[in-house]
């Protein structure tokens, strides 16, 4: 009975490691030591085409900015706020870290802010140096990760 035990017990931690290593093999560094998010090709391109977007809005919103146009940036930057956050399918979410998720929130956020501010301040220099300080959450999320789609490259 007891060795039973210690066997059944040698089996669970066997089964720990296992999905230690798994874990810590889906967050690995990269070659350019950025973290590695492993996703498959579906997921990948929609978390592509969502930065695609974000460029655009951004492009919009300094072109706008340029004119002075602050009703084109309200309209460019709500386009980028929470209700361009669409429901992340629950096999993609359980993939990206915490971390990734929140730096993806906080910048909805921003946009709706930048949104807010730009229609009752009216103000260029204050809507760049927002848009600045949230061009800064791109440039680090990009700094810290980066993704592959493994599965589909080993049957390639
Ligand atoms: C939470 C993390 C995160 C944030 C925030 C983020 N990105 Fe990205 N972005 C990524 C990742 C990951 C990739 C893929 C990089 C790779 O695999 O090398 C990417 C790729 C891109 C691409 C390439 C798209 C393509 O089709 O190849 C563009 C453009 C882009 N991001 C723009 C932006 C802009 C602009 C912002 C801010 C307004 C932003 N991103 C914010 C994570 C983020």
């Amino acid at each position: 009975m007891k060795v039973h035990h210690v066997l059944f017990a040698a089996a669970l931690s066997l089964n720990m490691t296992a999905a230690l290593a798994q874990d810590a093999h889906a967050h690995e560094p990269g070659h350019d030591g950025r973290i590695v998010l492993a996703l498959t090709p579906d997921e990948r391109a929609m978390i592509l085409d969502e930065m695609r977007l974000f460029l655009d809005g951004v492009q919009k919103m300094t072109g706008a900015l340029g004119q002075q146009d602050m009703p084109a940036v309200a309209d460019a930057a709500r386009g980028l706020g929470q209700k361009m956050a669409h429901a992340v399918p629950p096999a993609l979410r359980a993939k990206l870290p915490a971390e990734f998720r929140q730096l993806g929130f906080s910048v909805h956020r921003d946009f709706d802010q930048i949104a807010l501010d730009a229609g009752s301040m009216q103000d260029v220099s204050y809507s760049l140096t927002q848009l600045s300080a949230t061009l800064q959450k791109c440039v680090s999320c990009h700094a810290m990760y980066q993704i592959q789609t493994p599965a589909f490259s080993a049957r390639h």
